[in-house]
């Protein structure tokens, strides 16, 4: 039996294992949030995300996959003393290594050995398998944070994750990146489908633009994909003045016009009907990661 045989059965055993051998249970939906531009909002709406939706009772867990810097950390104020290394060295259970945000959402720190993902023994991923299994009863949504840039690490995430939401400013800047994000990954790797969510804009008027200006390239260079408007958030001063007291704006200004925002797309991803075409389940994200 070669690798991906075994690898397949070890996925139906933990996947029936936890949903059912009928799939009735839901399984968790991946999201990795991306923008090719650095410093556009990322790890603000993903933290701030994960926070309103652990509020309106969905079990959250946050990836920072931004390796080198463990962004969602400084934000949070948090300093994790173990990360997915520790867990590869079997050092530490998965469970042990989680971080509980404000809130009551999780964090897994991944830092980098998440890149050791792909030379594990076979025997090694079985362990990782069953602890993700483990893990993936009790979560709902799952929400990778990707670093800054178009590099191999960020693409191998967003690849992994079944929804990819682009983030973009008003900024021409950030419009070709984001731009440059999506072309790569739709004819290099055969994406079609994104979820588009304007960051920083001052009203929707300006959203919609920004947003009908990525679609208009997008349709005539990229031929037929699929962009989704995904919403926008505000431009707040009070998100900044969150960051720098290592709060979250939701938290700390809950009543902002930022974080109406916030819950007011928490509501949306719980309310929106399951895609079939996003399917997402965290097993198969590890299990992409692994085929990466
Ligand atoms: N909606 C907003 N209103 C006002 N300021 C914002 C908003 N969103 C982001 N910012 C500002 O942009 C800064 C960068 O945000 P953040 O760190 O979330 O970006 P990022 O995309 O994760 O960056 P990197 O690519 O470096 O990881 C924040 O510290 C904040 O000052
Ligand atoms: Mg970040």
């Amino acid at each position: 039996m070669n690798q991906a045989d075994t690898l397949e059965k070890i996925m139906t055993r933990t996947s029936a294992a936890h949903y059912g051998s009928d799939r009735q249970g839901t399984p968790p939906r991946v999201m990795a949030v991306t923008s090719g531009k650095g410093g556009v909002g990322k790890t603000n709406i993903v933290t701030n995300l994960a926070y309103s939706l652990a509020r309106k009772g969905k079990k959250v867990l946050v990836l920072d996959a931004d390796l080198n810097l463990a962004n969602v950390d400084v934000l949070l104020g948090l300093t994790p003393k173990f990360n997915l290394h520790h867990v590869l060295l079997g050092e530490k259970r998965l469970r042990d290594i989680l971080v509980t945000a404000p809130g009551g959402f999780q964090i897994l720190p991944a830092s980098s050995g998440i890149m050791e993902l792909a030379e594990l023994s076979e025997e090694q991923k079985l362990f990782f398998l069953s602890e993700i299994s483990a893990l993936g009863n009790s979560i709902d949504i799952m929400l990778i944070d990707t670093a800054a840039g178009i590099n191999n690490n960020v693409i191998y995430f967003t690849l992994a994750a079944q929804e990819k939401i682009i983030v973009l400013t008003p900024e021409p800047t950030s419009l070709t990146d984001a731009y440059a994000m999506i072309k790569v990954l739709s004819t290099l790797h055969d994406v079609k489908r994104f979820r588009i969510l304007i960051n920083s804009a001052h009203t929707e008027k300006e959203a919609l633009a920004v947003f009908r200006q990525l679609t208009l390239v997008a349709d005539r260079f990229l031929g037929s994909l699929s962009l989704d408007y995904l919403g926008f958030i505000p431009y707040d001063i009070k998100l900044p003045q969150s960051v720098r007291a290592q709060r979250l704006v939701v938290e700390l200004s809950p009543r902002s016009t930022v974080s109406g925002k916030f819950f007011q797309l928490a509501d949306h991803l719980i309310q929106e009907k399951p895609d079939t075409q996003m399917d997402g389940n965290i097993k198969f994200f590890w299990k992409d990661l692994f085929k990466l």
